[in-house]
């Protein structure tokens, strides 16, 4: 796998860019931009007008927004396109979104004729700060999220905040889920839940580029997730199960929201398996609670979420590794947990809404 990039962020992400674009230009492949149907119309304006992107001929390609679409029919719709265009290995992805763009955008061109290559242009400040690096891509599959994926690093990432400004409420705290999430393995000081509810934009990019540097010093160390890297998936073992459950139900329910919801019940799980301080639990709770709509789902839910968590990648067939907490900024992962208290956990999370009349 080629080396990680560097963070790329405003100035300096729209200079590295139009220097790209100069580069692919005078070598001569296809260059695409891959958008959805919202950062076509919000998006790309503001990307035109601070780099001169028509000036190279770039192939727009547009597929309709949300995980719906994070498919093997669109990743066939797309290679169509791109087989259609003519464009050879030296052809080269740009992906302008969020992180259905990127997963999407980044498995379509690590199988086009073997890999082209990819970079992206992250749009929301989940991807800004998490999918846009790494080099995971994927599609959601038989109802498994990215079940059918590979490891292909971008060549680079363009930070450029800006984007964020058209970003609604909802998606805005989607982000946030992620942030509150290094918060507990890695960054205690990004749990300083003040500044998270401030919602003031402008104060962010000091946190993005933190962020986004903490999840590439993980994955520098672990590219392929053998060790230390599965501590980026706190929070995912049953936030990946709710959206899932959410996608099936035709809920709307953003990635980060889910994790938000999956890191309540693995600090729930934390507590009983590594001793975590209550009052931590009960800190976040509030948070949560003060920040984002919960996810609703009743007892006869919980079987299906514990064989959603049995595919979930992490898992062999018998065991149930999770990343757990045991205090915070330090995670420890592969803690084999009990289907039995998976269903306490699930019991403990439906009850508590019922009893603030949320649910
Ligand atoms: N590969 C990884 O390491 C990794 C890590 C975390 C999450 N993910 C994946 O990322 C996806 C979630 O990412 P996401 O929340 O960015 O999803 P997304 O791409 O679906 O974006 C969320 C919504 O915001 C819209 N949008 C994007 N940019 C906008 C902007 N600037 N202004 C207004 N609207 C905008 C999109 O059209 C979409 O409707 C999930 O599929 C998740 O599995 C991948």
């Amino acid at each position: 796998m080629a080396n990680n990039p560097h963070v790329l962020i405003n100035q300096e992400a729209i200079e590295k860019l139009s220097q790209k674009l100069t580069l692919l230009h005078c070598r001569g492949g296809v260059v695409f931009f891959l958008v959805d149907d919202n950062t076509k119309a919000l998006c790309l304006p503001v990307l035109k007008s601070l780099v001169a992107i028509e000036k190279f001929n770039p192939i727009i390609l547009e597929i309709h927004h949300g995980e719906a679409h994070k498919s093997l029919e669109t990743a066939a719709y797309l290679w169509e396109q791109i087989t259609n265009a003519g464009a050879g290995r030296d052809a080269m992805l740009f992906t302008l979104g969020g992180g259905v763009i990127s997963d999407l955008g980044g498995f379509v061109a690590s199988a086009y004729k073997r890999g082209i290559a990819v970079s992206h242009i992250p749009t929301t400040l989940l991807a800004m700060i998490d999918a846009a690096f790494g080099g995971k891509t994927g599609i959601d599959f038989m109802g498994y999220k990215n079940h059918i994926g590979t490891f292909y690093m971008p060549e680079d990432v363009y930070i450029i905040t800006e984007f964020l400004n058209s970003l609604d409420e909802q998606q805005w705290l989607s982000g946030v889920g992620e942030l509150l999430k290094y918060g507990f393995i890695a960054r205690p000081e990004f749990l300083n839940y003040a500044v998270l509810k401030t919602n003031d934009r402008t104060h962010y990019d000091a946190l993005i580029r933190e962020a986004a540097a903490s999840k590439l010093e993980l994955v520098n160390t672990d590219p392929y997730e053998h060790g230390i890297r599965k501590i980026l998936n706190f929070g995912h073992t049953i936030g990946h199960a709710f959206e899932s459950l959410a996608l099936k139900k035709g809920l709307t329910f953003h990635h980060g929201e889910a994790v938000a919801a999956g890191i309540l019940t693995e600090l729930w799980l934390s507590v009983s398996y590594l001793k975590l301080d209550i009052e931590v639990l009960n800190e976040y709770k509030q948070t949560y609670q003060s920040l984002f709509k919960p996810f609703k789902f009743s007892v006869d839910d919980i079987a299906a979420i514990i064989q959603l968590i049995r595919h979930d990648k992490k898992n062999s067939a018998e065991k149930l590794n999770f990343v757990l907490i045991q205090e915070p900024g330090k995670a420890v992962f592969d803690v084999a947990v009990e289907p039995s208290d998976i269903e306490a956990c699930l019991r403990w999370y439906i009850d508590l809404f019922e009893a603030n009349g949320k649910s």
